[in-house]
């Protein structure tokens, strides 16, 4: 308890999966968290489970003019935003990469690429002000290796992205005392797992992992809270893959 104390966050994304988990332990730690999501329903019903240290805010982390009123809003509500996570995103189907069309890879692209570059500007200002804070991006094992099984360039490419992103930002703000940290999640079971698999071929591929099953959201969010709270205070430009050993095959 207590791991984050005096930390208010932003989490993208937070209205289902693993978001929504990094905002209860979040809450659990002492942090003060605005959920963001287009998904506003689910949004407002975990903002009231989380009672008074949450706050519910719907967001396209694609759309720019829409940060300034999100960092705004958990400013008036909370104080100074000293954590974001830049968890929302976005997954096929897509085609193979000749035959994708250009809308749909743009598509992907401004959630899961420009909504990190989006928040990260958003955020950064108040951060060095505050005199430091902790952003973690929220990639993919994908990132390191094409593991997907179905057709993937956009949402690759866009996870890839991302960990060259993390390593250029922390580079530059390291001086702030601002932290940027990449998470490089594996098969985690969340909606966006439930809608891209069967519960069949969920198990037969859970079955082709070191750790022969996928992951609950909560295993992914310890990793989150650790590099958002003190305890990775010399942690910086990194990646920490969660994926049940499936990269070290
Ligand atoms: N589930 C996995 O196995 C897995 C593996 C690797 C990486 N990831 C990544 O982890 C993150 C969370 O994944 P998840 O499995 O919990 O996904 P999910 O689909 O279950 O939840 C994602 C949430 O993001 C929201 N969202 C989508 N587009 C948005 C937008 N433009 N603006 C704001 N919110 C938006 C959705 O409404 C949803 O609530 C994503 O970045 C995903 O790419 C997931």
């Amino acid at each position: 308890m207590g791991r984050l104390t005096n930390k208010v966050a932003i989490i993208t994304g937070a209205a289902v999966g693993m978001g929504a988990e990094h905002a209860r332990l979040f809450v659990e730690e002492g942090a003060k968290v605005v959920i963001t999501d287009l998904n506003e329903t689910d949004g407002a019903v975990l903002a009231k489970e989380l009672g008074e240290n949450a706050l519910f805010v719907k967001h396209d982390v694609s759309d720019a003019d829409s940060w300034a009123d999100v960092v705004a809003a958990a400013v008036e509500k909370f104080g100074p935003v000293t954590v974001l996570v830049n968890n929302a995103g976005l997954s096929g189907p897509e085609a193979f990469t000749a035959d994708l069309d250009l809308e749909t890879f743009n598509k992907v692209v401004a959630v899961d690429q420009t909504g990190v570059f989006l928040g990260m500007r958003a955020v950064l200002p108040g951060m060095v002000e505050a005199g430091g804070g902790s952003i973690v991006n929220i990639s993919s094992a994908a990132a390191m290796a094409h593991l997907a099984g179905s057709p993937s360039v956009a949402y690759t490419g866009a996870k890839a992205a991302v960990r060259g992103m993390t390593k250029a930002t922390a580079i530059e703000y390291g001086p702030h005392n601002v932290r940027v940290n990449s998470v490089h999640p594996g098969a985690i079971l969340t909606p966006m797992a439930k809608n891209l698999m069967d519960p069949e071929t969920i198990e037969a591929f859970a079955q082709t992992l070191p750790i022969r099953r996928f992951a609950d959201p909560r295993e992914v969010s310890y990793t989150v809270l650790f590099l958002a709270s003190d305890e990775a205070s010399y942690m910086t430009g990194s990646e920490l893959v969660v994926d049940g050993g499936r990269l070290a095959e």
